[in-house]
């Protein structure tokens, strides 16, 4: 599983409620990782400054460029906050804003969830085409409520507590 994170996660202020359900799915026997794209966010950094301070393990940080091999053997994505860089238009859409912008290749993977509060645009200003993909579902909501949530129910089931205590 590959969490994208982006500017609505900062916003959110959901980096602790993301790193909590990553260790629990971890802990359950997932394979988890954060892709992370240079200009996600707001400043330079912004992502990593975000997850450090969350205790996210720093080998867990993956660069754009060597995570996107990764996507087509990639379970789920669930994106949290991001649009401009999971554009997959900055690939294939000559007439797009982004066109020529390394995104993340998150169209590849077999399943993606968007988590954000609508269809609302990113900083750019522009519709996501993976929005509407067969693969991508969308969860909207506020990105810390929403991981909050499912963190509820993930531990009402029971996940990740046998494995971890073994
Ligand atoms: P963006 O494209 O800006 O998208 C952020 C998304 O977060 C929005 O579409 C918004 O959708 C969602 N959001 C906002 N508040 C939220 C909340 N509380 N919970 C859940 N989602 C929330 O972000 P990105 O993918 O990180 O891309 C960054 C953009 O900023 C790029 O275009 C980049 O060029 C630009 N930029 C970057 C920098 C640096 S150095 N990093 C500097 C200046 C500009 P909803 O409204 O639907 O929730």
């Amino acid at each position: 599983m590959v969490f994208v994170p982006g500017y609505g996660l900062a916003v959110a202020q959901a980096q602790h409620a993301l790193s909590e359900l990553a260790k629990l799915l971890q802990a359950n026997g997932t394979e988890v990782s954060y892709a992370i794209h240079p200009v996600a966010g707001r400043m330079p950094g912004h992502m990593n400054v975000l997850l450090a301070e969350a205790d996210v393990p720093y080998e867990q940080l993956v660069e754009m460029d060597a995570i996107n091999p990764e996507f087509p053997r990639t379970d789920v994505v669930i994106v949290l906050g991001a649009n401009d860089v999971v554009n997959p238009d900055a690939k294939t859409d000559s007439t797009s804003p982004l066109y020529g912008m390394p995104v993340l290749e998150v169209d590849q993977a077999r399943q993606v969830f968007v988590v954000k509060r609508s269809l609302g645009a990113g900083y750019a200003g522009i519709r996501n085409a993976l929005f509407e993909l067969p693969q991508t579902a969308m969860l909207f909501g506020d990105a810390k409520a929403v991981l909050n949530g499912l963190l509820s129910e993930l531990r009402e089931l029971g996940v990740g507590r046998v494995k971890a205590a073994a």
